[in-house]
């Protein structure tokens, strides 16, 4: 089945075609980052606007480059079967109803079926892409600007949650953090690039200046809020003492401590066949090295399918963790369920999208 995938949910503008839910045709990303890192974060207002300008430009793209369909030599519909797009869960509501609407619309004139996405569900599909398919069940972690969840899928469309964060999602916290060292945004990247430079000179020095909060509690949620007081009485308080290198290692550790802490503990409980990472957090080197070592000295491999492990780590490609719509074509490819494109409507909230259009059956009190 090819299906077009459309993705809006924030400061990305995403259009991609993908076969049988794994092998890409064509990908078009266009992102108004460059426009909002002037102001430190997403306005908002300003991403949907350059959603409104990217959208046809993108779509047509993806169209031409996977199918070259060119609608000045047609007026037939593509090849597509279906279309996939982001409805909810999370994203802004400027940004989403520029996608949702002009699904709608292509897949009224073009007569196509039309699947609503959850956001959150559908990062973790980027391990579909290009690979064999991950073994079920799974522990997903997925760790984004919008969302630190941990999860338990069973099967496609079988989901439990058993936990996310209580304040600031993952990737908020790097993107904060950044802001009072004075990086740029988005401050994953920029604080990862400055980590690594701490690191090229001090290999073994313990980072634990931050605490781990949660750490030892019995659930699966994660708190990230009080990072940033931390980092700020210290940039307040120590200025000259510490360097920003070094200040960048010991924020990003005690991210990826808690994140990782909390998924093992999953691990442990659910003994899953797999452990699937996603969302832009994942694409952070530090914890992707720091989970294949865990892994591996548990005795686990990362995408060994021949090895006797006892759970196969997989982490998609960096351009696959960050938005794209590759994974939202995924998604709607192993949870085919179209509906009338009128009863399709925006829905911000996560958990509400995902009941509504992801069968999520539990949700945090
Ligand atoms: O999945 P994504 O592109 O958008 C959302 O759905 O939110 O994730 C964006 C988040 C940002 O907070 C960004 O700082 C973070 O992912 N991020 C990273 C890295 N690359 C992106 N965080 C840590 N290390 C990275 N290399
Ligand atoms: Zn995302």
């Amino acid at each position: 089945m090819l299906i077009l995938g459309i993705e809006t949910s924030c400061d990305e503008t995403a259009a991609a075609i993908v076969k049988d839910g794994k092998t890409i045709v064509s990908n078009v990303v266009a992102s108004s980052q460059e426009i909002h890192e002037k102001y430190g974060g997403i306005i908002p207002e300003i991403a949907a606007r350059q959603q409104l300008t990217s959208i046809i430009p993108v779509i047509s793209e993806a169209l031409g480059k996977g199918l070259g369909w060119d609608p000045k030599k047609t007026t037939a519909p593509p090849a597509i079967d279906a279309i996939a797009v982001t409805a909810g869960g999370p994203g802004l509501i400027g940004s989403l109803l520029v996608g949702i609407e002009t699904a709608k619309t292509l897949a009224l004139i073009w007569n196509k079926p039309i699947v609503p996405v959850t956001h959150f569900l559908a990062h973790v599909y980027a391990n579909w892409i290009d690979q064999e398919a991950p073994p079920l069940p799974a522990i997903v972690l997925t760790v984004s600007g919008g969302h630190t969840d941990l999860l338990l899928m069973i099967n496609h469309g079988s989901y439990k949650w058993l936990g996310g964060t209580r304040d600031d999602s993952a990737g908020d916290a790097f993107d904060k953090c950044a802001r009072l060292l004075g990086l740029e945004y988005p401050g994953g990247p920029a604080i990862s690039k400055l980590a690594d430079r701490y690191f090229e000179k001090n290999p073994d020095r313990k980072l634990t200046m931050f605490p781990r909060p949660m750490k030892d509690t019995q659930d699966y949620d994660f708190s990230f809020s009080g990072l940033k007081t931390a980092v700020s009485n210290i940039v307040r308080i120590n200025s000259t003492k510490y360097t920003k290198p070094q200040l960048a290692a010991e924020i990003q550790e005690a991210i990826i401590d808690s994140l990782i802490h909390k998924t093992l503990k999953a691990e442990e409980e659910y003994k899953p066949k797999s452990l699937l990472l996603a969302g832009g957090v994942a694409a952070n080197k530090r914890l992707r090295e720091k989970f294949e070592s865990e892994i591996s000295a548990s005795g686990g491999s990362k995408n060994l399918r021949n090895s006797k492990s006892k759970i196969d780590l997989r982490v998609p490609p960096p351009a696959l963790c960050t938005d794209n719509a590759t994974f939202i074509a995924a998604w709607a490819n192993f949870n085919y369920k179209p509906i009338a494109w009128d009863k399709i409507e925006a829905i911000p909230d996560a958990f509400e999208a995902a009941q509504k259009y992801g069968n999520l059956k539990n949700r945090p009190q």
